[in-house]
């Protein structure tokens, strides 16, 4: 029969009766990197990355190539949390005795990958009969900035930028959040990863425009910024303003100017992000700001945020770095706080690729 087999766990159901910690196994398995976390009331004890490698010579992540590569290592992943959590229980069947609630990546992401982390939860959820937390990627991003000991107070505004998305996200509460601001087209991360690929770099290129731009000047060349309206963004022009500049140099220019063309397009995308960050502020007088996502691994945004905020007065909070990229912490801390609100999801629950929030 297919239906909501298990209806004790449907969301609205009231959360079981607890006075004792709330113990969350998360996974998070929505693009390239298998992770599992284990979460005590809040506070992570374990966070686990499997990174993968297999990409690198494609230019990019090959969706089925990810989903093998989740299979293989979804189960040490999660054995490797649970040992890390509960070192005094000798089995991972006597650690995942302990655990009161099971939460995963529900959607965005590649449909395959997802797949892989919906059914270990669902088939761990129905074999241990514990309840189950679907979780939304995007607002585990945000909730990132909810592990730390010193936590942004709401409402809070935050930047996520990863590789595939840009938004600004007012958070109200930890399940009261709303996009503000988003872009239309690629992703900041994207804006990076094509433009370094447009320089020679690998991907992902990201993290070696940041390398190179050291080294560089930032207004050696300069780049149009597009004109969007409100707080919303636009990625894709950028890319094709560099192809076409590029188009027209002589043999050699790259290597010869690399450090500076790093740089240079470096400092167009993080000046349009915190112009867009700014006129957020200006227009919900929220001068909380959390930065969430990958690309806020990048040296210039987090120098170009603390200035900004210096000079503006805002607080400025940054995740660790293992909470910024995709990691199963973020996937916990966000489930915590829905089975405080009793939002946990039923066993038919199955991922989707898009989704709005
Ligand atoms: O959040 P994330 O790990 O995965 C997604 O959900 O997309 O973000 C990955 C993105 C990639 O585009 C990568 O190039 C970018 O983050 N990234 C950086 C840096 N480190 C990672 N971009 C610029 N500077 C960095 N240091
Ligand atoms: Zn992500």
């Amino acid at each position: 029969m297919i239906g909501n087999t298990h209806a004790e766990f449907v969301s609205d159901a009231q959360p079981p009766i607890k006075s004792e910690a709330i113990t969350i196994l998360a996974i998070e398995s929505s693009c390239d990197e298998t992770s599992a976390s284990v979460c005590v009331d809040g506070k992570i004890l374990s966070n686990y990355i499997a990174n993968q490698t297999v990409h690198e010579q494609y230019g990019g992540v090959v969706p089925e190539l990810a989903s093998r590569a989740h299979m293989q290592n979804i189960v040490p992943v999660v054995n490797a949390a649970l040992k890390e959590a509960f070192p005094q229980h000798p089995t991972p069947q006597a650690q995942l005795q302990t655990v009161d609630a099971i939460a995963f990546t529900q959607a965005p992401g590649l449909i395959g990958s997802l797949l892989v982390g919906t059914q270990f939860a669902k088939s761990l959820a129905l074999s241990l009969d514990k309840p189950l937390i679907a979780v939304h990627h995007m607002q585990a991003h945000v909730l990132a900035n909810l592990i730390a000991d010193i936590k942004p107070t709401f409402p809070f505004l935050c930047l996520t930028v990863s590789g595939g998305h840009t938004q600004i996200v007012l958070a109200k509460s930890p399940l009261d959040l709303t996009v503000i601001g988003e872009s239309i087209d690629d992703a900041a991360g994207e804006a990076f990863d094509k433009t370094a690929k447009l320089l020679g770099l690998p991907y992902p290129g990201g993290p070696l425009i940041d390398k190179y731009a050291k080294e560089g000047n930032p207004l050696q060349f300069k780049f149009a910024e597009p004109q969007i309206p409100e707080l919303n963004f636009s990625f894709s022009g950028l890319k094709t303003s560099v192809l076409y500049f590029l188009q027209k140099q002589e043999p050699g220019f790259i290597e010869q100017n690399r450090a500076d063309l790093c740089a240079s397009v470096q400092y167009t995308i993080v000046n349009i992000l915190l112009k867009k960050l700014t006129k957020a502020v200006q227009q919900t007088g929220v001068k909380n700001v959390c930065i969430a996502g990958g690309v806020s691994a990048n040296s210039a945004l987090r120098k170009g945020l603390q200035e900004t905020g210096e000079k503006q007065g805002w607080k400025i909070f940054i995740p660790k770095f293992e909470y910024c990229t995709d990691n199963a912490a973020m996937i916990a801390i966000t489930a915590y706080y829905k089975y405080l609100a009793g939002e946990f999801s039923s066993l038919d629950v199955g991922p989707t690729a898009r989704a709005e929030w």
